[in-house]
């Protein structure tokens, strides 16, 4: 497996990776309200553009099995998202994957990173605090106070 970023050329590998999450893996990870073909092709377009960073974990047929992004790197709240199919979890790909983002993160000497994480996602809160996520309050994702808002100052 490869994490490189993803383009257009990318969208129906990154539909078909959307299509095919369990509930295990939504109930956690549902970036969009909607997902529609034209919001992947935004995105797409915004990670060719240097809006977004768009990564995707890819398999040697070319299947996406993950996607790790951060959307507007130009702005003073870069938020950043991942989320694995369920197959490619528990083996150090998000890991990875994280490792990728942040490092594109402090190449672009971005001050900070911001994410939502419900707070049952024990896995998720591990990983974030381990690459220096810091909880900074909580938030609504489907209930109030269900999530945690985390940041991730750039060191030094
Ligand atoms: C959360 C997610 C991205 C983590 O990726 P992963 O490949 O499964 O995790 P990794 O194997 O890279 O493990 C990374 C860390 O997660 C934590 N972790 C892994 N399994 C864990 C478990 N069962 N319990 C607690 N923490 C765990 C550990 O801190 C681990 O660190 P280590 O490398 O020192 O072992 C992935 O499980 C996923 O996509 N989950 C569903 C969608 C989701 O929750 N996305 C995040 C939304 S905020």
């Amino acid at each position: 497996m490869l994490i490189r970023p993803l383009t257009l050329t990318d969208l129906p590998a990154l539909q078909e990776f959307y299509n095919s999450l369990t509930e295990a893996v939504t109930c956690f990870f549902q970036p969009w309200p909607e997902l529609t073909e034209e919001v992947l092709r935004e995105h797409l377009t915004d990670g060719e553009s240097g809006k977004n960073v768009v990564l995707g974990l890819v398999s040697a047929e070319g299947a996406v099995e993950g996607h790790g992004f951060m959307w507007n790197v130009d702005s003073d709240k870069p938020v950043l998202g991942i989320g694995l199919r369920e197959h490619a979890q528990g083996q150090g790909w998000g890991r990875q994957l994280m490792e990728a983002l942040l490092a594109e993160a402090d190449a672009q000497s971005l001050p900070a990173v911001h994410l939502t994480v419900l707070k049952d996602n024990v896995r998720a809160v591990s990983l974030y605090e381990s690459v220096d996520f810091e909880c900074e309050g909580e938030t609504k994702f489907r209930e109030e106070g269900d999530s945690l808002c985390m940041v991730r100052r750039r060191a030094g």
